[in-house]
């Protein structure tokens, strides 16, 4: 991920034009830290909250600065909402070019108060176009795998499962608490 150290980076204008994506600056990583913490793990928070298998934070700054770190091809893009509304964060994603043309998409979150609105399809069909406008020909995440509203979620945008899975991380804490013995990623995929 390249985070723009002078805070000066142009604003992406890839479609769709009604998402505006920007890079994230070392100063945003606060606050997109306080937002997926609220958005994964608060009970109050999204639809999709994890709060039933997952306990502790989802990142810290710290965190995404250590991801920032160890993908500096990766992308951290930020969707603000109107300046005349005060320009805060609607949501974020995160996107790492993978071998082939691939690219993998995680941590899209859309601000709690603003779910069910339409606008995590917005921010992925954006997410999505970015990727495209980079030469990018596929997307590939992984999910946990007993959250199935979220997996349908996906799988009504196109997604499909690969097959494959991932160990989940057991016994390292850096990402939650696990409350239940058999969680794993799984793995879908889109072909764009
Ligand atoms: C996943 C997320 C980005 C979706 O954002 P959103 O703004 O709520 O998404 P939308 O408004 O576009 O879509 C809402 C959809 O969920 C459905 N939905 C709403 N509440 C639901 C519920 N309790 N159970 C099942 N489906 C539900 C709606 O019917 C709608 O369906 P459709 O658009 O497919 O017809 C958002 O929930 C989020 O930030 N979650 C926390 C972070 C996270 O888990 N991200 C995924 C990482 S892999």
């Amino acid at each position: 991920m390249q985070v723009d150290a002078a805070g000066t980076t142009a604003r992406m204008t890839h479609p769709p034009a009604d998402v505006r994506l920007e890079p994230a600056v070392p100063a945003d990583l606060p606050v997109v830290a306080a937002l997926m913490n609220h958005a994964y793990r608060d009970p109050e928070g999204s639809w999709t909250n994890e709060a039933d298998y997952l306990s502790g934070e989802r990142t810290s700054v710290a965190m995404l600065r250590a991801e920032i770190a160890a993908s500096p091809e990766g992308r951290l893009l930020l969707w603000r909402g109107p300046a005349e509304e005060g320009g805060g964060l609607l949501g974020c994603v995160w996107l790492v070019p993978e071998a082939g043309a691939r690219w993998y998409l995680g941590g899209l979150t859309v601000e709690p108060g603003a779910q069910n609105a339409g606008l995590g399809r917005r921010l992925l069909t954006a997410a999505e176009a970015w990727i495209a406008g980079q030469g990018g020909r596929a997307v590939r995440m992984t999910v946990v795998n007993v959250r199935e509203s979220l997996i349908a979620w996906y799988l009504r945008r196109g997604y499909a499962p690969t097959g494959e899975t991932e160990a989940f991380p057991y016994g390292d804490d850096r990402f939650g608490v696990p409350q239940r013995d058999d969680l794993a990623f799984i793995v879908l995929q889109k072909p764009l």
